[in-house]
């Protein structure tokens, strides 16, 4: 049994996109001691000047979790900032991160300049320091297992550098976490650009069946068919990259009867807005119970956090023995 952790910033409702991420933490709380947080921290590196937005997506996102089927009585599911001790390390870190690591994380300087040319700066202390919070919300727990995507590969490894330092600098505390990296399939947005909930491209996870007949109809298929008659390119299509992974059963037939001109885009739009019916109706259901609820997912948060806390504060009284402070 592993100590796993991981988090998500609170984006508001999930899209099918995440719920792959979330099958595989739904799974491994069954064989581990997980720890799963809302990083809102986080979302401050680079959404400060939209916090009204924070607390709400907070909720909406929990709610897809719980109703994914995370169990706050296998789990602890729990809030970054609530969790003081958090700032406490991230700060004591602070101090024994050298600057030139922070500044050699590839994906720095491109997300400075990315957001710089919508017009945003970034260049902050807060959002330099980044992979040095992230370091703090695993080694806060010390979480032995992360499951990330590869985008986050090398904020892990600056994580067990800086476990390293620390180790070596003052007394053996922390565990040098690996990724736990699962085969999460990454499905584009139905107008072929990266799926996201700003470009109204997602098939969101509590999306009701208008909504997912919506986002199905407008996916990108073949150019080249005019007429049902046409043969049709399975592999240019955004529905069978869909199918692929929800309807995979009648893949074969799908693409056989693409190829030869005998299925209409519009029939082949709706056996996949079917598929993706039976995935999403159980726990759109499952949601809707959860939200009547009044005040579930916070009293779940607060549990939560009580027990992260609880954890962190043992780690930060090691840290400050070992440090001498
Ligand atoms: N940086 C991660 C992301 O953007 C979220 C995150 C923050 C995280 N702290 C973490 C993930 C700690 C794993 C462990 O996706
Ligand atoms: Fe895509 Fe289906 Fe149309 Fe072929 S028939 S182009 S797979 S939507």
């Amino acid at each position: 049994m592993l100590r796993v952790l991981s988090g998500m910033r609170p984006t508001g409702r999930l899209h099918i996109g995440h719920l792959s991420v979330l099958e595989n933490w739904r799974e491994l709380q069954e064989k581990h001691r997980c720890f799963f947080f809302v990083a809102d921290l986080h979302a401050l590196t680079t959404a400060f000047d939209r916090t009204e937005e924070i607390k709400g997506n907070t909720r909406e996102m929990v709610l897809d979790w719980l109703a994914v089927g995370l169990d706050p009585e296998k789990s602890v599911l729990f809030v970054q900032s609530r969790v003081l001790e958090t700032a406490q390390l991230h700060l004591l870190f602070s101090m024994i991160v050298p600057l030139g690591w922070l500044y050699r994380v590839p994906t720095y300087k491109d997300q400075v300049q990315q957001f710089r040319e919508k017009g945003k700066d970034i260049m902050t202390y807060g959002f330099l320091g980044y992979p040095v919070l992230m370091s703090a919300d695993i080694l806060l727990y010390r979480a032995e297992g992360v499951p990330v995507g590869e985008d986050q590969l090398p904020h892990l490894e600056l994580c067990r550098e800086l476990a390293r330092r620390f180790n070596h600098l003052y007394r053996p505390v922390f565990p040098e976490p690996q990724a736990i990296l699962a085969r999460i399939p990454v499905l584009p947005g139905v107008d072929g650009r990266k799926m996201s909930k700003s470009y109204a491209n997602d098939i969101p996870i509590m999306a009701e069946p208008e909504e997912i007949w919506r986002r199905v109809n407008a996916m990108i298929t073949d150019p080249a068919r005019i007429h049902k008659t046409d043969p049709g390119h399975p592999e240019v299509c955004v529905v069978h990259k869909y199918h692929r992974i929800y309807t995979s059963r009648r893949l074969a037939e799908i693409e056989e009867d693409c190829r030869a001109g005998r299925v209409g885009c519009v029939p082949c739009k709706k056996l996949l807005a079917g598929s993706l019916e039976a995935l999403l109706a159980p726990v759109r259901e499952r949601r809707k119970e959860l939200e009547a609820k009044p005040g579930f997912v916070e009293e779940v948060l607060r549990e939560g956090t009580r027990r992260a806390r609880e954890e962190a504060s043992e780690t930060l009284g090691l840290v400050r023995e070992a440090m001498g402070i």
